[in-house]
């Protein structure tokens, strides 16, 4: 039976536009989205927007229009930008539809009927930025300062905001729904010592270990004093906390409540499938509150959680105030899509912060790109295309060196695959750099091109090597790098049907005597006049 894989980005706020940082976590899902569709797995690969809550009524109040009419705008841009990463997504979920909201509700109701929801009274402090309910301990007083007119600053008395975060706090009180998460925190840590994978990275694992060892207290789950959100069930004074509808969004997708369809393939009982990818700044929401909402409802939980980290702008934070925030659209249109892809995932281990500059990404495109890989590629199929008439030349007996690099390629997968289980995106890359490289030596040491009067015969080898070696790298780049690796196995004359992971290795080697299309460069360096782009 195929193997199910179901993964899952943050969905997003809707109250601003899409940034960088969006646009890195629906790249690396959809990284592991392709991989996994490669090697033969059935995939479910989810992206969406999450609409409901405080933040989004204040932001379509400040804007003078309906928090739908700002929903509907501003998902769009979502839509648009998954789109424009070329995301392969399977559905895209948006938490204001009626599927949703009925995903919600009977959620609410497994949880009430397990006795898990019982109505009190909230007094505490509230994040709206943060969509957060925080204690007076994880707060703290803040002078705070407004700018006046030609860059004046004036102090604003003490303002209290959220320690971690810095978004201010307000004091709230409100009858409220609590569901009693005190009483998971042994259930919780159990589950954690047994699935000490559940949480990645480790760094991660420990942070949310020693928080829920510390005690766990009982969790608002609804609000009254506005109205944007999912009616509680048989109470509709009460909206449901933005963030237990916003999780939800990962089993309404499946079709929840009805268990029968897709639910049973990618939210099984046991063997569970499902890696929710994330920003570091969500780690209690995904790891705390959404394993024990799932225990008391009575569901399975996800495999595991992957807490990425966040992207600085040279060295800055990235706000809205400062101006630095980096558009994606903007930067997929100055480099290119696939090297803006490239760049993100190559560039920092995942898990880590990462510093973004303009300076880096060329230094990726050219070094990496153009003249690693691209030029791999590109010298000896125009040889190929310039001497042979473009057809490729069938090999004669290996030497040790040919076997040394067709072994490295083989070997490749394994590499790939044990990277990609633990989502480490720059070892999967960096593995196949390793035969780019060795490709590139074995090129300098094996000159071909001075072999086509002396030892045609060698000569035929040589490129076969070398055409046998690129495919291999195009297919395992593809997740990665889609539209250029397509391009590549386009000119190694590669069928569209022959580009998985199950077409590696030798039964699906290329054959002598194929005709190849005329070449065409896939990665260009930037800067280069041809291109018209200057650094
Ligand atoms: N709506 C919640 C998530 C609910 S999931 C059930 C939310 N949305 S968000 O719009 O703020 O998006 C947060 C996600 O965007 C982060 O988890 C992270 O994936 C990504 N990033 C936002 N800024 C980022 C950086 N500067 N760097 C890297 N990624 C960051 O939280």
């Amino acid at each position: 039976m195929t193997k199910a894989f179901y993964i899952t980005t943050p969905i997003y706020y809707v109250n601003g536009d899409p940034h960088i940082g969006h646009a890195y976590t629906t790249i690396a899902c959809d990284v592991l989205a392709r991989f996994k569709r490669l090697d033969g797995y059935r995939v479910k690969f989810l992206t969406g927007t999450d609409e409901h809550g405080q933040k989004v009524a204040k932001a379509a109040a400040e804007e003078g229009i309906t928090p739908i009419a700002l929903c509907d705008r501003n998902s769009g841009r979502f839509r648009a930008l998954a789109k424009g990463l070329n995301a392969s997504n399977d559905d895209f979920v948006r938490t204001t539809e009626e599927r949703h909201v009925t995903s919600c509700q009977a959620f609410w109701q497994r949880l009430e009927a397990n006795g898990h929801i019982y109505l009190d009274k909230y007094a505490g402090w509230y994040a709206v930025r943060d969509e957060a309910f925080y204690d007076e301990s994880e707060t703290r007083l803040q002078q705070s300062s407004q700018f006046i007119g030609q860059g004046g600053l004036i102090s604003g008395g003490p303002v209290r905001v959220a320690d971690s975060t810095g978004a201010p706090v307000e004091w709230v009180e409100e009858e409220s729904y609590f569901f009693p998460l005190s009483k998971w925190q042994q259930p919780l840590l159990d589950f954690y010592d047994a699935n000490p994978d559940f949480i990645a990275p480790k760094s991660r694992f420990n942070e949310i270990y020693s928080f829920v060892k510390g005690g766990l207290k009982d969790l608002s789950i609804s609000r009254t004093t506005f109205s944007w959100g999912v009616p509680v069930p048989g109470n509709p004074k009460h909206v449901m906390y933005v963030w237990i509808d916003a999780l939800i969004n990962y089993i309404t997708s499946l079709g929840f409540p009805d268990e029968s369809g897709e639910f049973k393939d990618f939210w099984p009982k046991n063997d569970p499938v499902t890696l929710h990818i994330i920003g570091k700044e969500i780690i209690r929401f995904h790891c705390v509150y959404w394993p024990a909402f799932l225990m008391a409802a009575g569901l399975p939980l996800p495999r595991r959680i992957f807490a990425h980290g966040w992207w600085t702008n040279s060295g800055e934070k990235m706000s809205k105030s400062l101006g630095n925030v980096v558009d994606p659209h903007d930067l997929v249109a100055k480099y290119g899509l696939d090297q803006v892809r490239y760049f993100l995932m190559r560039e920092v281990p995942f898990g880590n912060d990462g510093d973004f500059s303009e300076l880096a990404v060329v230094g990726r495109i050219n070094g990496d790109l153009a003249n690693a890989f691209g030029n791999l590629a590109q010298r000896f199929l125009s040889f190929v295309a310039k001497n042979l008439e473009g057809i490729l030349p069938a090999p004669g007996a290996f030497t040790d060196a040919d076997q040394d690099l067709l072994r490295a390629s083989h070997g490749l997968l394994a590499q790939c695959r044990e990277a990609m289980e633990r989502q480490a995106f720059h070892d999967a890359i960096e593995s196949v750099w390793v035969v780019v490289r060795a490709a590139n030596l074995y090129v300098d040491t094996q000159a071909p091109w001075s072999l086509r009067k002396t030892d045609p015969a060698r000569m035929n080898t040589v490129l076969y090597v070398l055409a046998e070696t690129v495919r291999h790298l195009a297919i395992l780049m593809q997740p990665f790098v889609p539209s250029s690796a397509a391009k590549m196995l386009d000119q190694l004359a590669v069928p569209e049907t022959e580009r998985t992971f199950a077409h590696l290795g030798e039964a699906h080697a290329l054959k002598g005597g194929t005709l190849l299309p005329p070449p065409v460069g896939v990665f260009p360096r930037y800067g280069d006049p041809k291109i018209g782009k200057g650094t």
